[in-house]
């Protein structure tokens, strides 16, 4: 199969390019290479004569008429998004440019792409999208595909939009989607902004680790690496139209998963002091949701997906790599904004 994916220069996107051309797939990689992106994420495959790159913008209609008439994909997978909710309330425009006119702009173009190509029915537009778009839980309960939709972010707000679009261009056109919304990811590539590298990258420097708020934040985590397998499986056996819910089943506070992260570092790289003794508790982010969770029992259940590891044995794995790694995320701490607290909007 030919799959066209947006934004796999960034953290999944790259996980799914690098899967998609190990499993035989022809892999054409579209990405505006945006602050949060690093082709060193496909170095691996870039060779590769199964893989080709896109430089283009989503918000660039002319840009994806042209690559999808020159490449003529079997399939899209679109991650292409503006991703970090404290972005997203310092700077909520980029994010309604991108994740809501951008996908606007992919859905029209793909619908083009599949008209012209007289509608053929193994064609599919996988939309990437996230648990946020469902709100914030209580202390029980996890989100179903069925649960309704209460973004509070506009990170979250952006990309229930654009699901909302998919599915409208489903009902009214015919196009086939497919839609997918997951749990947190943590793993390789992990842009330094995210919770886990800057914990990571944060104890590996000696510099305090900021908790949000208590640190009671409930986050339910997921390996990228299976979250990878369980989009390319959605893609090759999904039902047409169908959404799927994708969770590691590993629900964590934020503090909690920093304690893990420490004792994996204590372990691996000893300090003069355990880790954990520099966790600091900082203001907490504006409108920040309590508890996401999400059941997949759908994927599990119709497609035979499970996560392939433990958030103890993925963080273990996640440490490792980043040891291993220091070029990578060192030329990526000195881009805009890494390193500063971001999203303490008045
Ligand atoms: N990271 C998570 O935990 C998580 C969880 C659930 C869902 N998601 C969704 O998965 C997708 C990928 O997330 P990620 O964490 O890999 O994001 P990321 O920020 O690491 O990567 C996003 C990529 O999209 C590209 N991009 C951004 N704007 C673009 C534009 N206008 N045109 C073309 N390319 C553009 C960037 O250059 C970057 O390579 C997103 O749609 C996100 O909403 C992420």
């Amino acid at each position: 199969m030919k799959i066209l994916i947006t934004g796999g220069a960034g953290f999944i996107g790259s996980a799914v390019v690098r899967k998609a051309v190990a499993d035989g797939h022809a892999v054409v990689n579209l990405d505006a290479l945006t602050y949060a992106a690093c082709l060193e994420n496909v170095a691996s495959v870039a060779e590769s004569p199964l893989y080709s790159f896109e430089h283009a913008d989503i918000r660039d209609r002319t840009a994806l008429d042209r690559i999808f008439a020159q490449h003529r994909p079997d399939a899209v997978m679109h991650l292409a998004a503006e991703s970090h909710v404290d972005r997203s309330i310092d700077s909520p425009g980029a994010f309604i440019e991108t994740n809501v006119n951008g996908t606007y702009n992919m859905l029209e173009s793909a619908r083009a792409y599949w008209q012209g190509a007289g509608k053929p029915d193994s064609f599919r537009f996988h939309h990437i999208s996230t648990d946020e778009v469902f709100g914030s839980l209580g202390a029980t309960g996890q989100f179903t595909e069925e649960t309704p939709y209460d973004p509070r972010s506009p990170y979250s707000a952006s990309k229930a939009a654009s699901d909302h679009l998919v599915r409208a261009w489903a009902e009214t056109y015919g196009l086939p989607v497919l839609l997918t919304n997951c749990s947190n990811n943590y793993g390789p590539f992990h842009f330094p902004e995210k919770l886990v590298p800057v914990i990571i990258l944060n104890a590996l420097a000696g510099k305090p680790l900021p908790i949000y708020g208590n640190g009671a934040n409930v986050r339910d985590w997921l390996y990228v690496e299976d979250h990878a397998e369980a989009l390319l499986l959605v893609l090759r056996e999904g039902a047409l139209g169908r959404s799927y819910n994708i969770g590691g089943e590993n629900e964590r506070t934020n503090l909690e998963l920093v304690q893990t992260l420490c004792g994996i570092l204590d372990d691996l790289r000893p300090a003069k002091a355990p880790y954990a003794g520099l966790i600091t508790h900082v203001a907490d982010r504006p409108g920040h949701d309590a508890r996401y969770a999400i059941d997949p029992a759908r994927i599990c259940a119709e497609l035979g997906w499970r996560p392939s590891v433990t958030v103890e044995e993925g963080l273990r794995r996640t440490v490792l790599w980043y040891l291993e790694n220091e070029d990578w995320w060192r030329a990526l701490q000195n881009r805009a904004g890494v390193g500063q607290r971001l999203g303490v909007a008045s």
